[in-house]
């Protein structure tokens, strides 16, 4: 058997990621993270290839800030030529990765054929990813479960993986859970099914060569770097959107650089400029500070802060000045 995805340094290793989550990793909470950690690989949303392909506004579903690099977009989608046709669009755009969502659970995107459903389709996934691979010259990744439904063993799971592989997949991260696509909604699918590390290092010790990256539960760096010791990667979503502060020393213990003193005043001010061009293109500022909320937490008087931000940033009129303040009043308390 010919086994595509070696270790190798063909491609930059990310030991650590951001997770794609539809409705939180928009352009800025990417913003946010790229304040927080300049060396770990951040996601789009899901983009569906389909809407991709008749959207009249591109440039709405691609656009990035440079400063978003490294950045992986997520595409969903079933139909091989159509996704051939995003992964070149997204390579054009100027994407370091393309990853492919064999993982999300959710009803509407069960209907449209694509996300969890196609671990039951490993020829489909296949050929979608031999389609992509040949339209672009960026690492393609898949992003998937430990099973659905009844198709759930460590046989079936590599053989899915195994598929992959051949058809020219650089790397998998596994969200180590399997989805139950009767049954459970997204929310009960991301808690219910147990995690199970220990059959992704099954996989890992009867793969050692595929590029095998850890996701499900990770709280914290000291989880990360343990993870780290067995798997490739380590993929982080819903600790990095509720407690992003906590993440601020991923790039010193995880990636070995030296570390800048980021404290939540300095991220706040950091974001300042991006938050002026987005009002200057008729953006609204709640976007942006309903992302901040979730620094501020874990000191004196961050509910009053808090609600300080929420209450005034929601106001369409809003501008940076709120921002501003609420960053000087944690500097002054030495946050
Ligand atoms: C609100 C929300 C939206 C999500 N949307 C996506 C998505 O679009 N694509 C995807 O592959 N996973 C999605 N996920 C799943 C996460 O990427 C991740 O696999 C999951 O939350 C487990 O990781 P965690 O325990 O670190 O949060 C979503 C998760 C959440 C909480």
């Amino acid at each position: 058997m010919i086994i595509t995805s070696f270790k190798s340094n063909k491609f930059p290793n990310y030991r650590l990621s951001i997770a794609p989550m539809m409705d939180y990793t928009d352009r800025h909470f990417r913003v946010l993270m790229r304040q927080i950690t300049k060396k770990s690989l951040l996601y789009t949303e899901m983009i569906v290839a389909q809407a991709l392909h008749y959207s009249k506004n591109r440039n709405k579903l691609l656009d990035f800030d440079e400063i978003e690099h490294p950045i992986s977009i997520q595409l969903g989608g079933d139909n091989p030529n159509l996704l051939a046709e995003a992964a070149q669009m997204a390579e054009d755009w100027g994407y370091d990765e393309i990853n492919l969502n064999i993982g999300c659970p959710s009803p509407k995107v069960k209907s449209g054929n694509f996300g969890a459903c196609l671990m039951g389709k490993p020829k489909i996934v296949a050929s979608c990813l031999e389609k992509m691979k040949k339209s672009c010259n960026i690492p393609i990744t898949v992003k998937h479960r430990l099973g659905i439904d009844n198709l759930d063993n460590d046989d079936y799971l590599m053989q899915f993986v195994d598929s992959c592989s051949i058809a020219g997949a650089d790397r998998f991260i596994i969200h180590a859970r399997k989805a139950w696509l009767n049954g459970l909604n997204p929310k009960e699918n991301r808690t219910i099914p147990p995690l199970q590390y220990e059959r992704v290092q099954k996989l890992k010790n009867e793969r050692p060569e595929l590029i095998i990256e850890l996701n499900g539960g990770l709280n914290t760096i000291n989880e990360c770097i343990k993870t780290l010791k067995i798997f490739d990667g380590a993929m982080v979503g819903r600790a990095a959107y509720s407690h992003p502060y906590i993440w601020t020393k991923i790039d010193s213990m995880i990636y070995e650089q030296t570390e800048e003193n980021l404290s939540r005043s300095k991220i706040i001010k950091k974001i300042i400029p991006f938050a002026q061009k987005h009002l200057d293109n008729d953006g609204r500022l709640w976007n942006i500070a309903k992302h901040i909320l979730n620094l501020i937490e874990t000191i004196p008087n961050a509910k009053i802060l808090r609600q300080e931000l929420s209450e005034k940033c929601q106001n369409s009129k809003s501008d940076v000045s709120i921002l501003k303040k609420i960053a000087q009043q944690l500097e002054d308390a030495g946050h």
